[in-house]
């Protein structure tokens, strides 16, 4: 049973680790960004509320993530442990999280916090380009795809994320400040987070986390 929250800055590859811990891990990832993503496109309420403040690079109402959480969270898949990518990304969602673990007499085992430097932050974030339509990540010098511009899990033409335009990412990551990086003494208090300082790729930070969690808390 493992269930682990992401932690970093926009950019800080909490996505691409959590595609690599889920698969090896054999449970799934829940990531907020990428299930409101689907929700604009598909039309769906939620996408309807939450489209124009990821348009600006604000945090959706904290009410509408703690639905759409508690929601999935609930689904049988769930019940072997997720990997939670882009939740909870304020007090009030680290609360309600806490909540809902209790209720079903659940634990967090590891808060994992991405450690990278800004100007690798602007640089990952101005080259990533991601599947409309399986919702995998690459970029296009240090994760490009096999055949440039396409997918290659699914052949769909790869895009550009609108929040990524660089006046919306220097938004984002005043929002994180303000908003999310007081959860690092939140989880630090509780013993939970470990921090991931790996300055290489995507591999030497998946070997990185990888014995992190082997080696328990
Ligand atoms: P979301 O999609 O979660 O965006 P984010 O947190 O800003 O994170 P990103 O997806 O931008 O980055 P990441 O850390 O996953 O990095 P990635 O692996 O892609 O949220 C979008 C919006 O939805 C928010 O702004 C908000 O409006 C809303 N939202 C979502 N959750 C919410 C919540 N809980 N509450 C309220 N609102 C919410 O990597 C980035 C790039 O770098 C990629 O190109 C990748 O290939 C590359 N890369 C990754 N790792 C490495 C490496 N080690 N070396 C070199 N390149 C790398």
């Amino acid at each position: 049973m493992m269930r682990i929250v992401l932690l970093g800055q926009p950019g800080s590859g909490k996505g691409t680790q959590a595609q690599r811990l889920a698969a090896a891990q054999g449970i799934p990832r829940l990531t907020t960004g990428e299930m409101l993503r689907v929700a604009v496109r598909d039309g769906a309420p939620l996408g309807k509320d939450a489209k124009r403040y990821m348009e600006r690079g604000d945090l959706v109402p904290d009410q509408l993530i703690v639905a759409l959480m508690q929601e999935r969270m609930g689904t049988a898949d769930c019940a072997r442990g997720y990997i939670l990518d882009g939740f909870p990304r304020t007090r009030v969602q680290a609360e309600a999280l806490d909540a809902m673990l209790t209720t079903v007499g659940a634990a967090l085992q590891h808060v994992l916090l991405l450690e990278v430097d800004e100007a690798e932050i602007r640089r990952r974030l101005s080259g990533r380009r991601e599947c409309p339509k399986c919702g995998s990540t690459f970029h296009l010098t240090a994760q490009p795809p096999k055949v440039a511009g396409v997918c290659d899990r699914c052949q769909t033409a790869l895009v550009q994320r609108p929040d990524d335009q660089e006046a919306t990412i220097a938004r984002r990551l005043a929002v994180y400040v303000r908003e999310t990086k007081p959860l690092i003494g939140y989880y630090e208090a509780r013993g939970l987070l470990r921090r991931v300082t790996a300055p290489g790729g995507p591999d030497e930070v998946f070997r990185a986390i990888s014995s992190l969690i082997t080696m328990g808390p």
